[in-house]
């Protein structure tokens, strides 16, 4: 089993639930961070994962247009889709759902939020300002959400 992982991070968070995904699942792992790489090889995967975070409402520019412009072949696949993100609930559910098209929701064999982590120090004034008012924090926050990780994890490797 090959599994294509793609994904895009704004401050780490992303990233950090990649790595732990790439350990966690098993057969061969191709990382691909369309920030750094949009050389995205998906023709040999069997399994294909996609993350990104919200900003504003929105997952990142680079993973709408990737999901756009490969929805034949990701219908193909095996897909999981995740987003980090910091609301929860139904806000944090219409943020998944305008994440990615209709037609891979509709494919995906697993969807989740996985919750989401404000490091302040990473963040540029403007951000930390914005930061302020949406979490009302001045400190750090981890909300991730661990069961949803183990969940969607469980989810992928089930045999179809
Ligand atoms: C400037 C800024 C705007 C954000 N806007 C949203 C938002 O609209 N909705 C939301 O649920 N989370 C929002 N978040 C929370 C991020 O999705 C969360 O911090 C996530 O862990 C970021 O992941 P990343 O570091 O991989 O990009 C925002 C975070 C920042 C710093």
């Amino acid at each position: 089993m090959k599994t294509a992982i793609i994904y895009m991070s704004s401050h780490g968070t992303v990233t950090k639930i990649v790595k732990q995904l790439a350990s966690q699942l098993s057969g061969e792992i191709q990382l691909y961070n369309v920030r750094e790489n949009k050389q995205v090889d998906i023709e040999h995967s069997d399994r294909v994962i996609i993350g990104g975070s919200i900003h504003g409402g929105k997952i990142q520019n680079g993973i709408r247009q990737f999901c756009e412009e490969n929805q034949k072949n990701l219908v193909t696949k095996e897909l999981g889709l995740f987003i980090c993100c910091f609301y929860e609930g139904p806000k944090a559910i219409q943020q998944l759902k305008d994440a990615y098209p209709t037609m891979l929701h509709k494919h995906a064999k697993a969807e989740t939020i996985m919750g989401g982590e404000f490091r302040l120090q990473k963040l540029n004034p403007f951000e930390r300002f914005l930061v302020k008012r949406i979490a009302k924090t001045t400190s750090d926050i981890d909300k991730l959400d661990r069961q949803a990780f183990q969940n969607f994890v469980s989810a992928m490797e089930k045999a179809s």
